[in-house]
């Protein structure tokens, strides 16, 4: 790797959206677990933050905790979370109750839970399921205007409208996967934290999502927290990376920077444990695919980071979004409901 090669510095850094401070959750119990511990950070407006870390290590049980999703025997045992709007206010996310907890989900902050694309609810169409988004905080919106507005949706994502009469069951999973993107984008949120969206997606399939998620982040300027195990593809997509050890963020830099000069031995591991970022057959990802996020000199692309394969965890069984071991999640959201109601 070239020395001169430059990296962008983390983008609006300066500019936080959310800002999360000693943040710690608990699951009660005979045992009890601490899944999150203490953990801060701090997500730039429009920046796209990996999470990164192994199973277990509370990647999802830290992204409910801040979006509030969690139900007993989860307990959040210190720290806050807060949301810097673009208007210019600020909101402690604790503070938020019923109907201001409800309008702030989705429209605000959304998500697109692990296992998501299992979730449609099998028995309305995408249609509905898309419009009742809107019937549920657009309360204006005329009946045209829904149906418009979540075929341009659907587009948005790269699926045609005409599959708006289509019930899940007709789709493929890529195809399903992008419905749940589209209906986190639907209300523009400033912020969509993706657990592990496209962990059950082929590779190729994953590509063109992960494409259209960094397209609609330049067009849109949400910012993004993704969050998955799969090191090598945050590599590529993250502005900057936070990676999770057992409840803590061990090492928070700028992606580039962590590929190329990791500091923690847990984030040396995980990059060691990708062979083909690290092994003589580093050729396979250093083919070249110039990464504009990176803003790496094409001359010094041969050692950039590349997607190399889907990862190995499968979907897992969440089939009805539940929060991490908190069976059916909060659903003082009506949007939430529709959508995330599904598999029930
Ligand atoms: N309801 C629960 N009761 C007790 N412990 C729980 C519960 N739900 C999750 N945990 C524990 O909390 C820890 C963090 O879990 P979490 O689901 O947040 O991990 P994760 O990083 O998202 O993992 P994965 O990559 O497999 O999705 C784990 O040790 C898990 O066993
Ligand atoms: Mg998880």
């Amino acid at each position: 790797m070239s020395e001169t090669t430059s990296i962008r510095p983390p983008r609006n850094v300066a500019d936080p959206v959310l800002t999360i401070e000693d943040f710690s959750v608990d699951y009660l119990g005979t045992h009890t677990t601490h899944a999150v511990k203490n953990v801060s950070l701090t997500l730039g407006r429009g920046e796209v933050l990996g999470l990164a870390g192994e199973s277990g290590c509370g990647k999802s049980t830290l992204a409910y905790g801040v979006t509030r999703l969690l139900k007993p025997p989860a307990l959040v045992t210190s720290g806050s979370a807060t949301f810097h709007s673009r208007e210019g206010y600020s909101v402690d996310l604790a503070t938020l109750q019923g109907p201001d907890l409800r309008a702030f989900r989705w429209d605000k902050i959304s998500m697109v839970f692990q296992g998501a694309m299992n979730s449609l609810n099998p028995v309305i169409s995408v249609q509905d399921q898309l419009t009742d988004i809107f019937t549920a905080h657009r309360p204006e919106m005329k009946k045209a205007e829904r149906v418009h507005a979540a075929g341009d949706l659907l587009e948005r994502v790269g699926v045609d409208r005409n599959r708006l009469r289509s019930y899940p069951h007709e789709l493929s999973g890529g195809m399903r996967q992008r419905v749940m993107i589209a209906m986190a984008m639907a209300l523009d949120p400033q912020v969509m934290i993706m657990d592990e969206p496209t962990t059950a997606l082929d590779v190729v399939v994953q590509r063109e999502i992960l494409d259209e998620i960094t397209r609609l982040r330049s067009e849109l300027g949400f910012a993004v927290i993704f969050i998955t195990h799969d090191l090598p593809l945050l590599l590529e997509i993250s502005d900057r990376i936070a990676v999770m050890r057992a409840g803590e963020i061990v090492e928070l830099g700028g992606a580039y920077d962590l590929y190329t000069n990791p500091e923690h031995p847990y984030t040396k591991r995980l990059l060691a444990s990708f062979p083909s970022l690290t092994g003589e057959r580093g050729d396979f990802i250093r083919t070249g695919v110039r990464d504009d996020r990176l803003e790496v000199d094409p001359g010094d692309l041969t050692d950039a980071p590349s997607i190399h394969s889907q990862t190995a965890e499968g979907l897992q069984e969440e089939l009805e979004f539940d929060a991490p071991g908190t069976g059916v999640p909060e659903t003082d959201s009506a949007a939430a409901d529709e959508s995330e109601g599904a598999g029930a």
